[in-house]
């Protein structure tokens, strides 16, 4: 039941119930092509309270509450707000949840997400905090390979990139672990995955999880990609070496599965090749479009209507 939860990690929702928000993801989005999706959301307020920069996950969750009717308001900037004048997050929080029926948040440090469900008495869901969480890219990530592929479980799933930063990747392999994916986890050297994430899926699913420091995607059937996470490294020219040494081309797909789906959280930098983007691989900008049922489904779940 996600009625009244607040949504913080992959790891608060149950499998039975992201299966529940993979069925109504699709009733939504039927909705959607029909022009009749449902005002679940109407008489109710979503604050959107993003600390970092956002093009999909805010104006996905802003499209999605409009779209069941519902209304938005949105902190703009720091710069805007009275956190200028040297007001506290966790007022300025108490102060958004009096004027809404959930917040969405995201924020720079690990850990701000459940520090903002604390405080605040309505839902709060996370759209990222840090390198450590994005629930709902997982889930939107999970609806899209479902329906491109029709399946998760026995999928060969790459993730590749900046795997130590991405919190997408976090939040996605945990994601893929419960629904049986197997997953081989390829990074430029000093960027893999947390061992401890890795461990974790490894004992609690049984998953089965390969890494690599090469980039051959011949036995995948889904391809992850994910850019190097510059604004999370403390040397920039750290994260400039990395970026040159992973770029998915045309070349790298030579021997790649006819159906290998291609998939990316974006924004994109330089780590997928631009010809890439007319190829029948190319899902990401689809991906992107599928987060906008699976947030009406979240929310409408998580408020009950
Ligand atoms: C991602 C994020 O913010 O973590 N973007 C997104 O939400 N779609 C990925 C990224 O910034 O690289």
């Amino acid at each position: 039941m996600l009625k009244g939860r607040d949504v913080v990690s992959i790891r608060d929702i149950a499998k039975s119930d992201i299966e529940l928000l993979l069925r109504r993801a699709e009733e939504m989005e039927a909705g959607l092509v029909a022009g009749t999706p449902p005002d679940s959301l109407r008489g109710k307020i979503v604050s959107t309270v993003f600390f970092e920069p956002s093009t999909r996950t805010k104006m996905c969750f802003q499209a999605a509450v409009k779209r069941l009717g519902g209304q938005i308001l949105n902190l703009t900037s720091v710069q805007a707000s009275s956190m200028k004048k040297g007001e506290s997050l966790s007022d300025t929080l108490r102060i958004i949840d009096g004027y809404s029926d959930m917040v969405i948040i995201r924020h720079a440090l690990d850990g701000s997400a459940r520090y903002a469900a604390d405080i605040c008495a309505h839902p709060v869901i996370n759209a990222g905090d840090g390198g450590n969480q994005h629930p709902t890219q997982t889930l939107l990530d999970l609806y899209a390979i479902r329906r491109m592929k029709g399946r998760i479980d026995g999928l060969d799933v790459f993730l590749v990139g900046d795997l130590k930063h991405a919190r997408t990747m976090k939040s996605l392999l945990y994601g893929l672990a419960l629904f049986k994916a197997r997953v081989t986890l390829v990074s430029p050297q000093g960027l893999e995955m947390n061992p401890k994430v890795v461990e974790e899926v490894r004992g609690k699913f049984k998953a089965e999880v390969a890494e690599s420091g090469a980039l051959d995607l011949k036995q995948a059937d889904v391809a992850y990609v994910c850019r190097v996470q510059k604004e999370r490294f403390a040397d920039p020219y750290e994260a400039e070496l990395a970026q040159k040494k992973f770029m998915v081309t045309t070349e790298s797909l030579k021997g790649a599965k006819g159906d290998l789906v291609l998939l990316h959280p974006l924004p994109k930098v330089d780590e997928i090749a631009p010809e890439i983007d007319g190829t029948k691989h190319a899902k990401y900008f689809e991906q992107a479009r599928l987060g906008v049922p699976m947030r009406m489904a979240l929310m409408a779940e998580v408020l009950g209507v």
